[in-house]
């Protein structure tokens, strides 16, 4: 069964598709209405969203199906002790596709071992969000006409963002890519990405706290929340909420036609005195995102079952009962899943549903 929950397990050729199918779906929009007649997506969101999960349901209604689900997990089962496993189990009874965001790592990958139709992850917690990933790519490629050769500046949270890795693991697979981290120490880019991606796939990048000297030689900004929502320390967020702000001084000291990304939502990072300017990319993001959310209905309801496009295949997971994921927020210690781990680059073991280091 063809799932996504991590942008690798889309092949490059498999995203160029998509990408591809994307912009053909904008050209000629009429060609795809009631392609998805009869068939039902189901978004079971275990956290807030407004982009994600409404450009899902319009995706599905532009494309004539019917979406079920649910926004607040308080409204459903999942209120009386029901397991990811389970309810999965359930709407797929109901759904012949399934868009699932959780706050737990990994919710969505369990997911997959039950389900008798195809899993989205809609996001989970600070991992992955491949979703997103596509609808970045769509927006880089319409922005600047390509996604080869680009350098991009990720800035702001990029130890909790999680749009920011699934995208760095997408453009790994991409042609001359440059990397700039532009954040505080405290919201620095996760080790399992600079190793497991950049390190391995050979993207260069380089570590800065300083918008101002990065800018001017970006062909992408892309601009990150601090995200509230994922400290567990309070103290620690007052001091780093602040720490980059994108204002009409600092456009003026980037390329004439960088473009700015965002996933929002933007709390105080982007001032809106930028929303006017021509390369403020971030609204037409938001659009681009139905139509790859589009394109990945319609795809993964074709390859579903199709050998030609198999889950990419994995070294079998290491079952050690002397090792603990350290990450209170992964599903393995949430739920009765036993912990799995996987060999990561450097001698580094880490836990298979989460990436997260062990212990
Ligand atoms: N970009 C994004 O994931 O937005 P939402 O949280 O509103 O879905």
């Amino acid at each position: 069964m063809k799932h996504l929950i991590d942008p690798t397990d889309l092949s490059k050729e498999e995203i160029d598709q998509i990408v591809a199918l994307a912009e053909d779906i904008i050209a000629h929009r009429e060609r795809y209405q009631g392609s998805m007649a009869h068939k039902k997506l189901a978004t079971l969101f275990y956290e807030p969203s407004t982009r994600t999960r409404l450009s899902f349901t319009a995706a599905m209604m532009e494309l004539g199906g019917n979406v079920l689900g649910f926004s607040n997990p308080q409204n459903s089962s999942v209120s009386k002790g029901e397991t990811v496993q389970d309810t999965v189990r359930v709407v797929g009874c109901f759904a012949d596709i399934i868009a699932m965001r959780h706050p737990i790592e990994g919710a969505p990958l369990v997911a997959t071992e039950v389900s008798r139709v195809p899993i989205i992850n809609a996001g989970d917690g600070s991992h992955s969000h491949p979703t997103q990933t596509l609808t970045d790519l769509l927006t880089i490629k319409r922005e600047l006409g390509h996604i080869d050769g680009i350098t991009i500046g990720f800035c702001g949270d990029l130890r909790f963002g999680r749009t920011v890795h699934s995208l760095i693991k997408a453009l790994s697979r991409y042609k001359d890519i440059k990397v700039v981290l532009i954040a505080p120490d405290e919201l620095r880019l996760p080790d399992y990405i600079k190793q497991d991606v950049c390190d391995k796939m050979g993207v260069q990048y380089r570590e800065t706290n300083s918008l101002d000297e990065a800018i001017p030689e970006l062909d992408v900004l892309y601009m990150t929340r601090v995200q509230k929502e994922r400290f567990l320390d309070e103290d620690e967020f007052d001091r780093v909420k602040d720490s980059f702000v994108l204002d009409a001084r600092r456009m003026a000291l980037a390329k004439p036609k960088m473009a700015v990304l965002h996933p929002l939502p933007r709390v105080n990072e982007i001032l809106t005195e930028v929303d006017d300017d021509p390369r403020a990319a971030y609204f037409r993001q938001v659009e681009n995102g139905k139509f790859v959310r589009m394109a990945l209905i319609v795809s993964l309801m074709e390859w579903k079952n199709d050998p030609a496009h198999a889950m990419p295949e994995h070294e079998a997971p290491i079952h050690n009962p002397a090792l603990h994921c350290t990450n209170p927020k992964c599903i393995c210690n949430n739920e009765k899943h036993e912990p799995l781990f996987r060999h990561a680059e450097n001698g580094i073991t880490r836990c298979w549903y989460c990436d997260s280091k062990v212990r």
